[in-house]
């Protein structure tokens, strides 16, 4: 008997599963689960930087109707401690930034709360804050780790003398300033207590790790949390933590006896939910006459909060990029009066890869030699420092294609092409991510009319996850796509690792198909009649994560940028912007390109528009909203391309897959600044390029 020749799903264009759901409104995202009996939280925030909670007036919130309960540091529940004082609400009286939650108002109605909060008067013992980066900060450490948990300082040879003796050298500063993640839906959580345990509807990149953790904050058995959240409306890694709305929800919802529902505002999202650091990094790169770089030193300073430390891995994509005898990769830290910054889209590598890539145009720039030239003259066989071969790695293809496509060869010389008040520029960029791949379990059970339902704890936050792992099982169980059902979005469902670090499909995917693997030889073994309740197989991939060989694993890019801008006012308008990537296979080439232009355009966002400005009077962000804090719009983006390599990579995974959420983003700030620099012959080293910062 010879099997049926079936459509491989995986490298189709499959559109989302859940597409007309979401376009027929029928999509529930957290806020709107409802349940009898709903009560509405608001939180009070601290409007002093630093100090003590002295005093809190409830009197006038709880002679309002409908208010049923303040809550603050002296009447809330006692919470175990789970390791991040973000979450340990009302437990001090302390304040570590200006707009952490100090109290509580709970109400019959989301208005009555929110009109209560208004109410509440909060008397405070104030301390002078500090809430500015600076180079010179005295109380700048270096951090025994970067996130996640790489070392803080890396080295080889002597990059000073080697400076000091090359041909050719660069000594430059780049910033970054704080941004903001800004999903589209903000962070909400409805909590209620039912049977024995808590039920968590919640906008979380990860099910598993939010329950995890409200488990401990409330000594409960992991069991008897169940977090549910089937739709998520974007999080950009400001959800990839359990973030304070959840646990909110959960102690009012304590408090109050009653379900509860606690909506992040727009203006909250700038306080409590995490945000990308502020960095000020020292780039100094040397290189022979022949371009070879002869050290590369890289330097990020950063901030954290007095709450937690959080030290971003600026500095790591330096490791890896390009040969060099000579190197220096360090981090510094200083704790700030601030909120504590996060993950947000490539935290590390996009703010690095801006440092780094901004350096090799000012050094390509120095040595006559053309940008992209530079980059594949510098090209390493292994990993630069830990000497690990890389299990493909072809970032010089992806310059090649793009230097093609693009028509890089039209490029001139600086401030060389002008058309009436506008003047023309290129720019390129290298851009990377880390294929990571984290420990996950998924479980496949066969139906009664002959399908199959997986179930997985992943989380689908718009990227099509769902769509990907369903296309992924298809092809494992060698059906067609209509005969398998996707669960996500529980954390009832087989634990899965948080949708970050570029690594869902991946992570996931692998769980899912050593999951229908096991259920097909289940099933070939199997005589008679399947069982009434079906046949189910589960699969856990720490085994197999940890029989891979050690290798250097990464996706590359290339990103070219064409702009323009205007020679009177300094406007910068992105004409065009091209990305080729080798990142694996692409499992879905629709839901790939969404991705990697959704990426690049949050990178031109970043390269020109976006900053969370710090005021140091009040010590808070004071653009706290989308009329101030800029997000690149559709007018912002003209044409955008993303390409993309057949990369064949045997030694990722079954899928043979990398990672593309965050790729895109990457390399694009630095691509834009170099295409000003090209344009207008003047170098901005502060994000992001403003009127005011070009026009001197
Ligand atoms: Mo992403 S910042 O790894 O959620």
């Amino acid at each position: 008997m010879t099997a049926p020749v079936l459509p491989r799903s995986v490298g189709t264009p499959h559109t989302r599963l859940e597409a007309r759901e979401k376009v027929m409104g029928r999509a529930r995202y957290a806020y709107e689960h409802h349940v009898e009996g709903m009560a509405y939280c608001q939180p009070v925030q601290a409007t002093v930087a630093s100090g003590d909670v002295r005093g809190v007036d409830a009197a006038p919130a709880l002679a309002r109707d409908g208010v049923l309960a303040v809550v603050w540091a002296e009447n809330a529940p006692a919470l175990a401690d789970a390791g991040d004082a973000e979450l340990a609400l009302f437990q001090s009286r302390a304040v570590g930034y200006r707009g952490q939650i100090v109290a509580a108002v709970i109400a019959d109605s989301l208005e009555g709360a929110r009109e209560a909060a208004g109410l509440v008067r909060v008397d405070y013992d104030e301390r002078p804050h500090d809430v500015i980066l600076r180079p010179d900060h005295p109380e700048l450490y270096t951090p025994e780790k970067v996130n996640p948990s790489f070392p803080s300082e890396t080295g080889a040879g002597d990059p000073d003398a080697a400076h000091a003796a090359a041909a050719v050298s660069i000594d430059a500063t780049y910033t970054t300033p704080a941004f903001h993640n800004n999903p589209m839906e903000p962070h909400a959580t409805v909590a209620v207590w039912e049977h024995g345990g808590l039920t968590l509807y919640d906008s979380t990149q990860g099910a598993s790790a939010v329950a995890r953790t409200v488990a401990k904050l409330f000594e409960l058995e992991p069991a008897q949390v169940r977090v549910i959240s089937p739709h998520v409306g974007g999080g950009f890694g400001s959800k990839g933590l359990p973030r304070p709305n959840v646990v909110l929800a959960a102690i009012a919802a304590t408090v109050a006896g009653r379900p509860v529902k606690v909506a992040t505002t727009r203006q909250q999202m700038f306080a409590y939910v995490g945000y990308r650091t502020p960095t000020i990094q020292r780039l100094r790169l040397s290189a022979d006459a022949d371009g070879r770089l002869q050290s590369l030193s890289h330097e990020a300073s950063e901030q954290t909060s007095r709450l937690r430390e959080f030290a971003e891995q600026t500095a790591i994509c330096s490791r890896w990029m390009y040969a060099a005898p000579n190197r220096r990769t360090a981090h510094r830290l200083v704790a700030l009066d601030v909120p504590t910054p996060s993950w947000l889209r490539a935290p590390g590598e996009c703010p690095g890869m801006y440092g780094l890539e901004s350096g090799m145009d000012e050094l390509a720039h120095e040595a006559g030699i053309d940008p992209v030239e530079l980059r594949i003259i510098n090209e390493p066989e292994v990993h630069p420092e830990s000497g690990e071969r890389f299990s493909s790695r072809n970032l010089v293809a992806c310059l090649r294609e793009g230097a093609e496509r693009f028509g890089w060869e039209r490029r001139g010389e600086p401030g060389a092409r002008r058309d009436g008040r506008w003047l023309h520029g290129m720019g390129v960029a290298s851009s990377t991510y880390p294929a990571y791949q984290m420990p996950s379990r998924a479980a496949v059970r066969t139906r009664r009319d002959g399908g199959y339902v997986v179930r997985i704890a992943a989380a689908d936050i718009g990227t099509g996850a769902r769509t990907v792992l369903a296309q992924i099982a298809a092809d494992a169980l060698e059906v067609p796509i209509e005969q398998v059902a996707i669960k996500v979005g529980d954390s009832g469902f087989p634990q899965a690792s948080v949708a970050g670090g570029s690594s869902g499909t991946a992570s996931w995917g692998t769980a899912v198909v050593l999951a229908c693997r096991a259920l097909r030889e289940q099933l070939a073994e199997h005589s008679g009649a399947v069982p009434e309740d079906g046949l189910e197989a589960t699969a856990d991939t720490s085994e197999f994560l940890k029989s891979r060989e050690q290798l250097a694993r990464y996706a590359f890019g290339a990103q070219f940028a064409d702009v323009r801008v205007d020679a009177h006012t300094g406007e910068v308008r992105v004409s065009r912007m091209l990305g080729v990537f080798a990142a694996g296979r692409i499992v879905n080439p629709r839901l790939a390109r969404s991705q990697l232009i959704g990426g690049m355009t949050m990178g031109i966002s970043m390269a020109l528009h976006e900053e969370s400005v710090m005021d140091p009077r009040f010590g808070d962000f004071v653009n706290k909203d989308l009329a101030q804090y800029h997000v690149a719009a559709c007018a912002d983006i003209e044409s955008i391309e993303a390409h993309w390599l057949d990369e064949t990579d045997d030694e990722l995974n079954p899928m043979g897959s990398k990672g593309i959420g965050e790729i895109g983003i990457v390399g694009t700030a630095a691509a834009v600044a170099n295409a000003v620099f090209n344009a207008t012959g003047q170098r901005v080293r502060d994000l992001p390029i403003r009127l005011d910062r070009l026009v001197r």
